[in-house]
């Protein structure tokens, strides 16, 4: 196979192997929002992508997927459940978000971690041609860059954190919390979404390692000297194309009227869209919609929220409680204030294409995002580009990235569950002028800063750091 001089690392592949009722092969988008950001990108560059299909024990020759190579990283069930499940998603997530969800630290789970980032690491080293980049993406593989460092000092190495990180307080809990920043300053540039988060990073390595910094950058021992690392942040975007070119089309724009109707054509419809994660807030934003339909501030006649909360880690116990907890609380309001005719809460726990996406993103008034911490939310900058009517309005959470960019949105505290349900109903009640005036602003952003801008500026700086 030919190197290729450009290599993205990520936990996953853009497409995810399944399996069909007979047992056939089925490929699928990935979830989440990194595939999203990335996909386009390598369509345009003679580039690899290193990743793990999404099935236990599962040995895969490379191959090629909508013009882009791929190179499958196989996992076996066990490191599933130890890296995957209990490192990534059940000591890492947890942890850098705030701990909303207590951390688990268990060794056996680390152990499987550095294995696992080994393998990664490999398949990047031998896939990239002499004086090529590797980009490795998110928490699952902070590792990477030093282990490719050492196997191929030739090439640069970028890595982009695409969730939080956590404030020194929180992040010196973590018992390997050295070899971490290691992993991570095997990097080059170290992009992160927001200044606070590199902020924390670059406290972190100055306490705990020690190394010198200097405004964002690190002088990361090296042999008998130091090498520059830099590391700032490059908040990440959407492709804006497809959702302006099916917010154009007849057809969406006739689906989006269907599921008004469908909906009995209340007069104002809200709308929450997230994977099933605790870091969401969807518990929350459930609570302030259920009172106001309590307090009478809200008629079920009048309302309706569609709560899109598409499968995630299934197999993580606080997923499975979490869900739970939802569902208790959707059939709870639902049993409580339904007619016949309407219903408080549409609830859907699937994941649909991006085609009824962009139907149900014009059929929202309301666009509620009210993350308890969230590394961006992209979901946030699709209703935006969607919105080519200039009209909705967005209910944005201070605790997302996308709120350092998005400052026309209704902002709320999530914890704050009075402040919420005061948001809502501003947002409910907003005339159509000020929809114009803050969606028409809200737009400007998100078209001007769109996902090629976001790797367009972190591949320049990576190229200016190694240009040194
Ligand atoms: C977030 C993470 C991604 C992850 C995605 C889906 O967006 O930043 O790295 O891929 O969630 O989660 P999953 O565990 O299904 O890969």
């Amino acid at each position: 196979m030919t190197a290729a001089d450009f290599v993205v690392v990520a936990n996953r592949l853009p497409v995810d192997r399944v399996e069909g009722p007979d047992g056939e092969e089925i490929w699928r988008t990935s979830p989440g929002g990194l595939v999203a950001a990335l996909e386009p990108m390598m369509r345009n560059v003679n580039g690899a992508w290193v990743g793990w299909a999404g099935q236990a024990d599962v040995e895969l020759a490379p191959f090629e997927a909508g013009g882009i190579r791929l190179i499958p990283v196989a996992l076996s069930a066990e490191e599933v459940a130890e890296y995957y499940e209990g490192f990534a998603n059940d000591t890492i997530w947890p942890l850098y978000h705030d701990v909303i969800a207590p951390p688990q630290y268990h060794r056996e789970w680390w152990d499987a971690y550095v294995t696992v980032n080994r393998r990664f690491a490999e398949a990047a080293a031998a896939a990239a041609a002499p004086e090529g980049t590797v980009w490795v993406h998110d928490y699952q593989l902070q590792l990477v860059p030093q282990m490719v460092r050492e196997l191929r000092p030739d090439v640069t190495i970028g890595y982009f954190h695409h969730i939080p990180f956590p404030a020194h307080g929180l992040y010196a809990q973590l018992p390997w919390r050295d070899q971490v920043l290691r992993g991570l300053l095997g990097a080059d540039v170290i992009g992160f979404q927001r200044a606070q988060d590199a902020t924390y990073f670059l406290t972190a390595v100055r306490r705990r390692l020690r190394y010198e910094v200097k405004g964002p950058h690190v002088a990361v021992p090296e042999g008998e000297g130091t090498r520059t690392a830099l590391a700032r942040a490059f908040p990440i975007s959407i492709d804006t194309t497809p959702y302006l070119e099916l917010a154009a089309r007849e057809d969406v724009r006739a689906r989006a009227a269907e599921i008004r109707a469908s909906l009995g054509n209340p007069k104002r419809i809200l709308l929450g869209v997230d994977r099933l994660d605790y870091t969401k807030g969807i518990r929350h934003r459930i609570k302030a919609y259920g009172e106001l339909l309590a307090e009478g501030r809200l008629k079920v006649e009048d309302v309706t929220l569609v709560q899109v909360a598409s499968p995630s880690r299934e197999r993580v116990d606080a997923y499975v409680h979490l869900r739970d907890e939802i569902e208790l609380a959707v059939s709870r309001i639902n049993g409580d204030t339904d007619t016949m005719g309407h219903s408080a809460i549409r609830y859907l726990h699937q994941g649909y294409p991006r085609e009824e996406m962009v139907a149900l993103y014009l059929a929202a008034d309301v666009m509620l995002v009210t993350a308890l911490r969230d590394g961006m939310n992209l979901v946030a900058k699709e209703y935006v580009a969607t919105r080519v009517d200039d009209r909705g309005v967005l209910v944005l959470s201070e605790f997302t990235g996308a709120a350092d960019e998005l400052r026309q949105a209704v902002r709320v505290n999530p914890h704050d569950i009075e402040g919420l349900k005061d948001a809502i109903m501003t947002a409910v009640e907003m005339p159509p002028a000020e929809q114009g005036r803050r969606m028409r602003s809200l737009r400007r952003r998100v078209l001007d800063n769109d996902v090629d801008a976001w790797s367009s500026s972190f591949l320049a700086a990576l190229s200016e750091v190694r240009g040194r």
